[in-house]
Parts: C-alpha cells; sequence; structure tokens
C-alpha cells in the first residue's frame, strides 16, 4: 500500500485532493484498506445494524425525461402502470407485520392536484393502518413547496430526492432543456426548511463524470447537511439516450461496481454519522452487490415490496434483480444476506441516522 494512502486513511478531516485519490484507488489491497477504514466508522458512528426501508414503486408514470431513465416520459416500450391505493397499503401492511421500520413511497414524477391528493391520502392512510408505527419517506421528485409542505402535514418525515450530479454543467448533458438544476437544489433546501429528514445522492460513473466531480458530491453532502445518502453506479438502460454511453458494458461493469462502494466508503468516512443505503443496483451488477455495499459502509437497505407483476414495469436501467420475486422472497433473502456477513436486522425502529438526531437541536439551514 502506498504510504500517502495510508496516511490518509489516518485523518480525521479529508481534504478535496484526499477525496479524490482515495476515489481513484484501483490497488485491491489499498481498496481493502479503504472499506476496513469506513467499516471501523460505521460502526463506531451508526452501529451495524441494519435498518430495512420498503420500497413501493408506486408507479411508472413520468412527466419527466431524464436521458439515463427506462421509464422516461420520451420511452414508448413501457407499459405504464400506478398501484391502487388499497393495493399501497396491501404492501404497507406486509411491512408493517414484518417489523419494517419505514416504508419509501417513489414513482416517477407527477405534479398534478390529482397526483397530489392521491399521496395526501395515502400518506394518511399508512399512517392509519400502522398505528402511527411506520415512518413514511417519499421520493416523488421535484414539487412545489406547498406540496411538500401538504405531503409533511399529512405525515411524511423523510424525503429522498437525488440531486443526481452536484455538478451544474454534467447536470445539463443529462437532462433536456426544460429541467432545471437550479430548481433541483431549490427543492432540496425547501424540504430541508420544512423539517423533512432530508436524503439526496448522485449516480456514480456517470459519462462524462470526472473523479473530482465525484469528490465535490461527497462535499455537497456535507454542505447541504443531509441525513441519507442513496447512491448506485450508472447502468446503461437499453431504451435510453444513453444506452450506448458505456461501450463494453460487460467488461466495465466490475469497475463501475467498484467504483459506487468507493464512493459508499469515502462517503461513510467524510459523513461519518448519516445513513446510507445499499442500493438494488450495486445488485444489479453483481449479485452480492447490496452485501458489498455494507462492508463499504452503508447501513441501509431497500427491500422491494412492489408486488410482482408491476415489477418489470419499473425498470430504471437494464439487469435490474428481483423481477419474479415478491415482497416475502426479497425480505427472507436479504436477511439471510445481512446475517451472513454478521451483521443483524433492525426490526421494529426507525432507524434516523444519529447526524438527523444532533441536527435538528441546531436546525438552521446550509453549513
Ligand atoms: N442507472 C442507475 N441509476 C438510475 N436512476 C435512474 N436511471 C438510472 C440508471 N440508468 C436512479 C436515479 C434516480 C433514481 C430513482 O434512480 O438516480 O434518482
Ligand atoms: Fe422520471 Fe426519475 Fe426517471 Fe427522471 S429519473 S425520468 S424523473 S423516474
Ligand atoms: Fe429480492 Fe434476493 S433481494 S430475492
Amino acid at each position: 500500500m502506498r504510504p500517502a494512502i495510508e496516511k490518509i486513511l489516518q485523518k480525521d478531516e479529508l481534504s478535496r485532493d484526499d477525496l479524490i485519490t482515495l476515489l481513484d484507488i484501483t490497488d485491491p489491497a489499498e481498496e481493502a484498506a479503504l472499506f476496513k477504514r469506513a467499516y471501523a466508522i460505521k460502526q463506531r458512528e451508526v452501529g451495524t445494524k441494519v435498518y430495512f426501508r420498503g420500497l413501493v414503486e408506486l408507479s411508472n408514470l413520468c412527466i419527466k425525461n431524464c436521458f439515463y431513465c427506462g421509464i422516461r416520459r420520451g420511452n414508448t416500450a413501457v407499459t405504464r402502470y400506478t398501484m391502487s391505493e388499497d393495493e399501497v397499503v396491501e404492501a404497507v401492511r406486509f411491512a408493517h407485520a414484518a417489523r419494517y421500520g419505514s416504508v419509501v413511497i417513489q414513482s416517477g414524477e407527477r405534479q398534478d392536484e390529482e397526483f397530489v391528493c392521491f399521496i395526501e391520502r395515502l400518506v394518511t392512510r399508512i399512517k392509519e393502518v400502522s398505528n402511527n408505527e411506520l415512518g413514511i419517506t417519499l421520493s416523488l421528485g421535484e414539487q412545489s413547496e406547498a406540496t411538500y409542505r401538504r405531503w409533511y402535514v399529512a405525515g411524511a418525515h423523510r424525503y429522498l430526492l437525488r440531486i443526481e450530479t452536484s455538478n451544474a454543467a454534467l447536470y445539463k448533458t443529462l437532462h433536456p432543456d426544460d429541467h432545471d438544476f437550479e430548481a433541483r437544489l431549490e427543492a432540496l433546501r425547501t424540504l430541508y426548511r420544512l423539517g423533512y429528514q432530508v436524503g439526496t445522492g448522485v449516480m456514480i460513473g456517470l459519462p462524462g463524470q470526472t473523479t473530482a466531480d465525484l469528490a465535490d458530491d461527497v462535499a455537497f453532502f456535507k454542505k447541504m447537511d443531509v441525513a441519507m445518502i442513496g447512491m448506485g453506479p450508472f447502468i446503461p438502460h437499453h431504451d435510453t439516450p444513453l444506452a450506448a454511453s458505456i461501450p463494453d458494458w460487460q467488461e466495465h461493469k466490475e469497475q463501475q461496481l467498484r467504483r459506487a462502494l468507493r464512493m459508499i466508503a469515502v462517503v461513510r468516512i467524510h459523513l461519518k454519522d448519516v445513513n446510507i443505503a445499499s442500493t438494488t443496483a450495486l445488485q444489479a451488477i453483481d449479485e452480492t452487490g447490496r452485501e458489498m455495499g455494507l462492508l463499504a459502509g452503508a447501513n441501509i437497505i431497500m427491500p422491494n415490496l412492489t408486488d410482482t407483476s408491476y415489477r418489470t414495469g419499473y425498470q430504471l436501467y437494464d439487469d435490474k434483480p428481483c423481477m419474479d420475486e415478491n415482497a416475502t422472497m426479497c425480505s427472507a433473502c436479504l436477511e439471510r444476506r445481512i446475517t451472513d456477513i454478521g451483521e443483524t436486522v433492525g426490526y421494529g425502529q426507525w432507524g434516523d441516522s444519529p447526524h438527523f438526531k444532533s441536527a435538528k437541536k441546531s436546525n438552521n439551514g446550509e453549513k
């Protein structure tokens, strides 16, 4: 191992250059040392209990047209669906009975009043059927302040909105002209101000993205004082403008996975006490990808609760796993994967990040 790496891994505070150096590691021994350091910080800061967030993929209707995403408005090959209120409640009952701490309601973006009301009703019902026990996270894209407020008042307390990349110029190359980086940033600030526990994240290994961009993403997370991070490798989807953006995908996917794992480790080392998800996209590249994510510093898993009949409709990227499985199967499978690596599931607990708990006391916006 290079002495420079050893030195950086002993530091308490990392500079931008340090972040870049760590993210650029290719040597397996250095990478193992990076993951080990991240794991030690995870143990110290958040422990080795993994919290389950049951994921409901509510609908694949989307008004947006992101160049990377399989359910973008422009993809006519997708059969569109929206779950009924009762179907969502059914999934939520499963999560509650299985003693998950919370559920995540995710869908393509819609801003019409009918949708806003639908979500408002759903949030209220989830609270009712779970005796207020289940935490509710929304992941429903950019909305007006009024909408975010209505959903918060109804009972949602966490919101996931990935910035996708903190580089505005890169963001522009990945989205059509009517998608606005500044508006997304403003949405994150609004969520924070309204009192949500805010989660954000990026895709790793995007076409045109440099290691310096990723280092800046890590610094961005810190500056925005977020409580939760969800990141995964960019994986080309065959029916999108970026389908051919990584030539020889089969040869490069391993590299793509390793880069994502290094990013998880670096975020753990730099941000310390936040919740970090080990995302499904890791498992799309390698069967054991999510375990690798936990071992690199992540502490959250989002088991899929979506009914099997809808799963093929929600493919944001190729090779998404568990297309033929159901909630019971994924739940058992993930628990086994977690215990296999010597960790436990934090059943029946919300699992707020220590960061959010301490930040709440002095909640004053961006640092
Ligand atoms: N590869 C990886 N992640 C993707 N997402 C969308 N498309 C892809 C892709 N091709 C991610 C985005 C979005 C989240 C719901 O899914 O980061 O915010
Ligand atoms: Fe819609 Fe989200 Fe996909 Fe963009 S990434 S097209 S907003 S579902
Ligand atoms: Fe779905 Fe393994 S995570 S079956």
